[in-house]
């Protein structure tokens, strides 16, 4: 069981972050590790052509590690989890009438590029929203989900978690179904991936796609994206050196090269090797990896649990245990609570949550303590 770990980040006393969704807090030592990466540059001379590969393949691995895969060929290292998503639009085609299916509210990143692609085929987007009550809320949704997925479906592009409220995707089950159907997943792990144990090796994707700010912990603009071999000899967005074969060798770079690096080589972003924000990621990920996504969110459930209890108690709607994310969930509104008052009453007590749809979300991590969540109970009861 994991204790808390407050005293690796540099969060106030007075303030109660509960809103990893929106941004992570650095852990100490990705500040440190940051500010001497900007300092390198002070001294160019000491970046060696080694430089722009090592680290970078250092992330792959780990991040590899994080979510088993098991050849670090098939990652990309990706500025934006959008950037990630239209190199699978990229490199797909479609046939009229074919569907991508998208689960209501979904993030916009993982929309634009599917209706860019829907509008040039005449396919279309089909979108799978939530019950509109909530009993049995997760369940059914799923269950619309399960059943959407036909001979028509050309790709499913879905998160793990529902980013606004944390509802639990089956992947298990929808990858059958898409194999059943010859469609491709397309997962956006950005709002999981760190926090919540995830297996390539397991579910089988055709790409995952993370943005690395949130629970990757890692610095803004800088994400990882895994590529299956169905995507191996794809092409990328864009046009870069690096991304060719032997760029290792910088003496030959004007020998222009035809043939891209193996695999999702070709899919890195250019200036991949990025000697700021990679070294940052690096130390992220492996923190992630000692501590473990399973143990987060046991860690997780136990600090958060009795005050889900009490707001249960107090009409408010959290979705069954088996169907939301411990690290990311939503609270709905009763009636007999008013949310204007609620705000005013966190930004009195210095709480960060955020508001998203209807829902108001609450993403807590190990920086986190019951106390906390005693806290954010008492603004529920005091309005
Ligand atoms: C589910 C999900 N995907 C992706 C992102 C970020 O997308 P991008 O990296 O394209 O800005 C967010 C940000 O909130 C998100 O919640």
């Amino acid at each position: 069981m994991l204790t808390n770990q407050k005293e690796l980040f540099r969060l106030p006393e007075n303030v109660t972050y509960l809103n990893g969704a929106y941004m992570s807090p650095f852990l100490k030592s990705v500040e440190e590790i940051g500010h001497a990466s900007v300092s390198k540059k002070c001294f160019p001379y000491e970046i060696t052509g080694d430089d722009f590969f090592e680290n970078t393949n250092r992330l792959k691995l780990e991040f590899s590690k994080l979510v088993a895969i098991d050849n670090a060929q098939n990652v990309a290292i990706i500025p934006s989890a959008s950037y990630g998503i239209a190199t699978v639009a990229n490199n797909i085609t479609l046939n009229t009438e074919d569907e991508i299916l998208v689960v209501g509210e979904q993030f916009p990143s993982n929309i634009y590029s599917w209706q860019k692609i829907a509008d040039q085929h005449n396919a279309r987007i089909r979108i799978i929203s939530a019950p509109i009550a909530f009993n049995r809320r997760g369940q059914g949704w799923n269950e619309s989900i399960l059943d959407a997925i036909s001979d028509k479906t050309a790709l499913v592009a879905i998160s793990h978690v529902h980013w606004a409220d944390g509802t639990l995707f089956d992947l298990k089950n929808i990858r059958k179904k898409t194999k059943m159907y010859n469609a491709l997943l397309i997962i956006d792990g950005t709002q999981s991936i760190g926090a919540l144990p995830f297996s390539v090796k397991e579910i089988q994707p055709d790409a995952l796609i993370c943005a690395g700010y949130k629970w990757l912990l890692g610095p803004y603009s800088i994400g990882l994206a895994y590529y299956s071999n169905t995507f191996a000899n794809g092409l990328p967005i864009e046009e870069n050196w690096i991304n060719r074969k032997n760029s290792e060798d910088f003496g030959g770079l004007v020998n222009y090269e035809p043939e891209y690096q193996p695999k999702a080589g070709r899919y890195n972003v250019g200036e991949m090797s990025n000697f700021t924000l990679t070294p940052m990621l690096i130390k992220a990920i492996e923190q992630l990896n000692t501590w473990q996504p399973q143990r987060i969110q046991d860690y997780c459930k136990t600090i958060s649990e009795k005050a889900i209890e009490k707001l249960r108690a107090i009409g408010c709607f959290i979705e069954e245990d088996k169907y939301r994310a411990q690290h990311l969930f939503g609270i709905y509104l009763p009636e007999t609570i008013n949310l204007d008052k609620l705000k005013a009453e966190f930004s009195k007590q210095n709480i960060y949550v955020s508001f998203r749809g209807n829902a108001i979300r609450v993403s807590p991590h190990v920086y986190n303590t019951k106390e906390d969540f005693e806290k954010l109970v008492k603004c529920f009861e005091s309005v």
